[in-house]
């Protein structure tokens, strides 16, 4: 089978998108106007107040979730298109594991599916050990803490070898050197695969140590607050990611995200006890 990306020369372009959800508040799409582009190969991050959309943008972009208005481009394809060629990896924010098949099987279930991933799939216990789980393989989830089955789902996505790996708070429910280590395990798979990251996070260190580009996004409606560029060099080492234009530029992206906060929430959304 021919893979739809070989091909592809553009990267992510997203003009004028609106969603509302059925039986939501007209007034208060879910996302309204959203407008991004995301070069092919470059690592970029969503940050923004809870509920302003960022794990809606993720679905629509991945061609789960039908959006109303506006124009998803994904390489010159469509979501649908790239979702059907299992071209898209997903590492959604509750990790979406199959209950009745053990952690192995949960890992090749992806090549199980696609003729692709089959005959180049990663090894299911290298791909373990890269998340820090050498010994889980027989496993089944509920017999896994909730960052065990969150560093299944990212095995997974990261042995799709996917053109597109969109993660939504992959590393949320880890401790802090598990996470530090998951992020240089992503960076290396990223640089490895060329792979296209939109990377989902509350975290700001986490967003610059990670991004080529920061997009602040603002609640209610979900929009796009602010792009910013993340120019530090690479690789991002102990010394960049300790230095002062890091601090600077975490700085910047916390004062994005106040003016988002302003921007976007309405004063009656939080009521003090
Ligand atoms: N299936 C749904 N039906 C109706 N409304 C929804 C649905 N999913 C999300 N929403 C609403 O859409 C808005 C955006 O939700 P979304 O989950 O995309 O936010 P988010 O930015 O990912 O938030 P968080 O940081 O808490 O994960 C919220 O107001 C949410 O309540
Ligand atoms: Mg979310």
């Amino acid at each position: 089978m021919t893979h739809p990306s070989t091909d592809l020369t553009d990267g992510i372009r997203i003009r004028g998108l609106t969603k509302t959800y059925a039986g939501g508040d007209p007034h208060r799409p879910a996302l309204e106007s959203i407008d991004l582009d995301v070069g092919r190969r470059r690592f970029v991050s969503l940050i923004g107040p809870s509920g302003c959309g960022k794990s809606t943008l993720l679905r629509v972009i991945a061609g789960l979730e039908e959006h109303d208005t506006g124009e998803v481009s994904l390489f010159g394809s469509t979501p649908r298109a790239l979702c059907a060629a299992k071209a898209i990896g997903l590492v959604p924010q509750t990790p979406a594991l199959l209950p009745w098949r053990n952690v192995r099987r949960n890992i090749t279930l992806p090549r199980s599916v696609n003729r692709r991933a089959g005959t180049d799939g990663e090894d299911p216990d290298d791909l373990l050990r890269a998340v820090g789980l050498g010994d889980v393989a027989h496993r089944y989830p509920h017999q896994l803490s909730g960052g065990q089955q969150q560093r299944v789902a990212i095995a997974r996505a990261f042995g799709m070898r996917p053109e597109l790996l969109l993660m939504d708070e992959p590393f949320s429910a880890l401790d802090e050197f598990t996470r530090e280590a998951l992020r240089l395990q992503l960076l290396v798979l990223w640089q490895r695969r060329a792979t296209t990251v939109v990377f989902v996070t509350h975290s700001v260190r986490e967003a610059v140590t990670l991004s080529d580009e920061v997009v602040v996004m603002s609640a209610r409606p979900g929009r796009v607050h602010e792009v910013l560029p993340i120019d530090l060099p690479r690789p991002r080492d102990a010394s960049v990611v300790t230095g002062p234009r890091m601090h600077a530029l975490e700085d910047r992206v916390r004062a994005s995200l106040q003016s988002a906060w302003e921007a976007g929430a309405a004063p009656d959304d939080l009521v003090p006890l």
